[in-house]
């Protein structure tokens, strides 16, 4: 962002921004002033009742799976909106599985998705960014980046390589450029499991959190200058340090 502290009339690219965590982001991002560019997959209804919350935000379709799918999406972004000055990778998935039980397929259905396409998203966008001058990335990674959880071991590597690739991007892209990560913990929505409720309970705060909470730490490091870069926050109610 060349004007430090304001989003207004800024081009900001949000993965997954049909529902949940990333339609809060894309919302809160909307109220900044900011021209959201929405990308979705499978939820296109939802992308666009968010699309009309945003105040008319454009619509993007990707399978993030797919690198040509996302170099295509970029291309787009540059046609339709002519520049890019943030990018938040969002899109994700998330399964369980015994490590003693996965297979190559489920271990390639999570890593397409939450580790592969957000660097291939990192590299589009940061080539679109540099055409103006520079911009913000903000990483979507997980407490589970952080913590080990015995179930979900394919799920934490996944999200330990966006903290990682956060702080390498860093050095890669600056100065123009910087690449932040929010990491966040329990955010519920539908019908919380045990696992869930154990967790919350767990949780310093005692709740779960919000995508409002979220889009909070989101937007602080696409405010912010430079000097910030490379980081991971745990928006987590402090669960990372029990
Ligand atoms: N919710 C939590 O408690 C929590 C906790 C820790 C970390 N996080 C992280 O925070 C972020 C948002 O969480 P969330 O729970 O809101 O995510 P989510 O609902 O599980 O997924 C967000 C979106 O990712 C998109 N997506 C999945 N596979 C895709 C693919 N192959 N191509 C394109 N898009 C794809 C989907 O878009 P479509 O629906 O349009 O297909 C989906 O709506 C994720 O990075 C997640 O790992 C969430």
């Amino acid at each position: 962002m060349t004007k430090q502290g304001d989003l207004s009339g800024r081009v900001i690219l949000v993965t997954g921004a049909a529902k949940r965590i990333g339609r809060g982001i894309a919302l809160r991002l909307a109220e900044e002033g900011a021209r959201v560019a929405i990308h979705y997959q499978r939820s296109e209804s939802e992308a666009r009742r968010t699309a009309v919350e945003c105040g008319g935000a454009e619509l993007f379709r990707a399978n993030l799976e797919s690198v040509p799918e996302i170099s295509r999406m970029f291309g787009e972004v540059e046609a339709r909106l002519g520049r890019l000055d943030g990018l938040v990778n969002n899109a994700a998935r998330f399964t369980r599985f015994d490590p003693l039980e996965i297979t190559e397929k489920d271990w390639d259905f999570i890593h397409s998705v939450n580790l592969k396409a957000v660097f291939f998203c990192c590299q589009n966008g940061a080539r679109l960014m540099k055409k103006t001058g520079g911009g913000r990335i903000v990483n979507l990674s997980s407490l589970g980046g952080i913590r080990p959880w015995a179930e979900h071991a394919h799920y934490c590597a996944s999200k330990a390589g966006v903290i990682m690739l956060t702080r390498a991007l860093s050095k890669a892209f600056a100065p123009e450029i910087t690449v932040n990560s929010v990491a966040p913990g329990v955010i519920p929505f539908n019908e919380i499991d045990e696992r869930g409720k154990k967790m919350i309970e767990a949780t310093p705060a005692r709740r779960g959190g919000t995508p409002a909470e979220i889009a909070d730490a989101v937007v602080y490091f696409l405010k912010a200058s430079n000097f910030v870069t490379g980081q991971t926050l745990a928006i987590d109610g402090g669960l990372s340090q029990r």
